[in-house]
């Protein structure tokens, strides 16, 4: 771990990881150790109107290349005027999806050359990576029962087949880097923050 730690929850639409990025946050503080929860594409005040032009049903078509682009813009200015600056203040930073989510969503499922999303990466985040990734796994048959009844956004609209390809992308980046740590999202949810913690504490162990 280089300095403060990035902690970053992914997962596809109702796996949980926006309630459990908050269960983090909210216990980290309680210990007293300096933290913010923020997500992606957002975070900032462009980045947030960036997010909603991605997320937005438009007439035309959207590319892919067009998604990898508006979400490094946004993440860009993310890293600048958020993530870098808390880090470098000694806090630490829990974030509700990464880049991951740009391999798994726009590269694995929309079939962009994961080249030109690593060479943004390198680009954009130069040396900042996350520290811990909790993948939150869930078939998307089950994903969809959960969100079922929920107004859905352009993303949450696409179909079973999409979200089988963002799910394997993410379990081939899991398999990939050892900061990942996979979690069984369809188990009862007191398992999944129980394991979670357990996840944690050694990460913790391991890096002081
Ligand atoms: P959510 O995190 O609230 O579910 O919404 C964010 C949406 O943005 C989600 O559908 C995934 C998508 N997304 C991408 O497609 N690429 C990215 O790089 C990121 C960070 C999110």
């Amino acid at each position: 771990m280089s300095s403060y730690p990035i902690i970053v929850f992914e997962g596809i639409e109702g796996s949980g990881k926006s309630y459990l990025s908050k269960k983090l946050f909210k216990s980290l503080k309680k210990r007293r150790i300096n933290t913010i929860l923020t997500r992606e594409p957002g975070g900032t005040e462009l980045a947030e109107a960036i997010r909603e032009a991605m997320l937005a049903k438009w007439q035309e078509e959207i590319t892919g290349l067009t998604e990898v682009l508006l979400v490094f813009a946004a993440r860009e200015q993310h890293l600048k005027n958020v993530i870098r600056p808390n880090l470098e203040r000694g806090t630490w930073v829990v974030c509700d999806r990464f880049t991951d989510a740009t391999f798994a969503y726009q590269g694995e499922a929309r079939g962009v050359d994961a080249e030109i999303i690593e060479r943004l990466e390198q680009w954009v985040q130069v040396d900042l990576y996350p520290d811990l990734t909790f993948f939150l796994d869930l078939p998307p048959e089950e994903s969809e029962s959960r969100i079922a009844g929920r107004e859905k956004d352009r993303m949450e609209s696409e179909n079973r087949d999409f979200f089988q390809k963002v799910r394997s992308g993410y379990i081939r980046r899991a398999k990939g880097h050892k900061r990942y740590c996979i979690l069984d999202a369809s188990r009862p949810l007191e398992e999944v923050v129980s394991d979670l913690r357990h996840r944690l504490l050694n990460f913790v162990q391991e890096n002081s």
